[in-house]
């Protein structure tokens, strides 16, 4: 009998790498990092483990392998493989590189772990999300995509810093696809319950917004790699919320069937997040053009899926 819950990552790459600490030292479940090669997810896995006795240390198990056999009967199965943008790419630009991989590692995912919830980390966001929905058979609701959380906490780090607060006083929500149209929500952005429009000028907070849908960007012009920390961060906030049943709220990369007026596509939207993976998506009330711009943002994201002819 599993008495700990089994997380499976595929991509043994920074993000994979870092989500595989972050949950084990939140004892989170056993862990199965697959890699294309079996040797560096063996070799983190085993690096890992050699981490447990110190700092917080944790007890659950760290393996590597280079194929799924041990990846059955996960609960949650984490999909981070795949290549980067470099410096100057668009994350849509990934589109030709990643679908294969990501259409591969679905199917497979989803043979030895029908009943997994499938969280999606790999770019272009919102259609690799399509892509392993399609790939998995599996229920829209069980297949996630990370990217609404990361956005968020970046905007939610930018308002933080701006007044000199703790992040955590700060909420806020950025829905739509994980790219340029991504739409921070400025009137439901709060510090400590306060509406943020009233404790910044207009042009402060749209600098926060501009610097929130550039920070990837921005990242890999700084270090030449795209990001890790807040990326995995974000993914352990997911896989928390469904695991433990949180019912968390948050914004993900979810099937829309007709909310916000936007039908058959994957994009960033408030969720309630449990067990059961989608379990509701939040209508948050929007003004007009707050509206359309989703409505923008969706309609790229599906001109993309048309695009890989998913
Ligand atoms: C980012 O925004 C990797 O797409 C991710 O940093």
């Amino acid at each position: 009998m599993q008495i700990r819950k089994k997380i499976t990552i595929v991509g043994a790459g920074k993000v994979g790498s870092t989500v595989a600490q972050i949950l084990a030292y939140k004892g989170l479940g056993d862990i199965v990092i697959v890699n294309r090669t079996a040797g560096k997810a063996q070799g983190i896995a085993m690096d890992l483990m050699q981490s447990s006795p110190v700092v917080e240390g944790f007890d659950a198990a760290v393996m590597g392998a280079g194929d799924y056999a041990e990846t059955k009967e996960s609960d949650v199965a984490i999909i981070t493989a795949g290549l980067p943008r470099k410096e100057g790419m668009s994350r849509d630009q990934l589109l030709a590189a990643n679908a294969g991989a990501v259409r591969d590692i679905a199917a497979q995912l989803a043979r030895h772990s029908p009943g997994a919830a499938m969280v999606v980390v790999t770019n272009p966001l919102d259609v690799m999300v399509h892509v392993a929905w399609k790939a998995s058979g599996f229920k829209a609701s069980k297949v996630i995509g990370m990217a609404g959380v990361l956005d968020t906490a970046r905007f939610r780090h930018f308002i933080a810093k701006e007044l000199g607060v703790s992040p955590r006083l700060v909420s806020g929500m950025v829905l739509g696809g994980h790219g340029d149209l991504m739409l921070p929500l400025v009137d439901y952005a709060k510090v400590k319950g306060k509406p943020l429009t009233g404790l910044m000028p207009k042009e402060k907070i749209g600098r926060i917004v501009r610097r929130t849908v550039n920070a990837g960007a921005e990242i890999i012009s700084l270090e030449g790699d795209s990001a890790y920390y807040a990326p995995a961060s974000s993914v352990v906030q997911m896989v928390e919320s469904i695991l433990l049943d949180k019912k968390m709220i948050l914004p993900c990369s979810a099937y829309l069937n007709g909310q916000y007026g936007i039908k058959g596509v994957f994009l960033g939207v408030p969720v309630r997040l449990g067990k059961n993976g989608v379990e509701k998506i939040i209508e948050l009330k929007l003004t007009k053009e707050e509206l359309t711009r989703l409505q923008d943002s969706a309609r790229s994201v599906t001109e993309m899926v048309k695009k890989a002819g998913i």
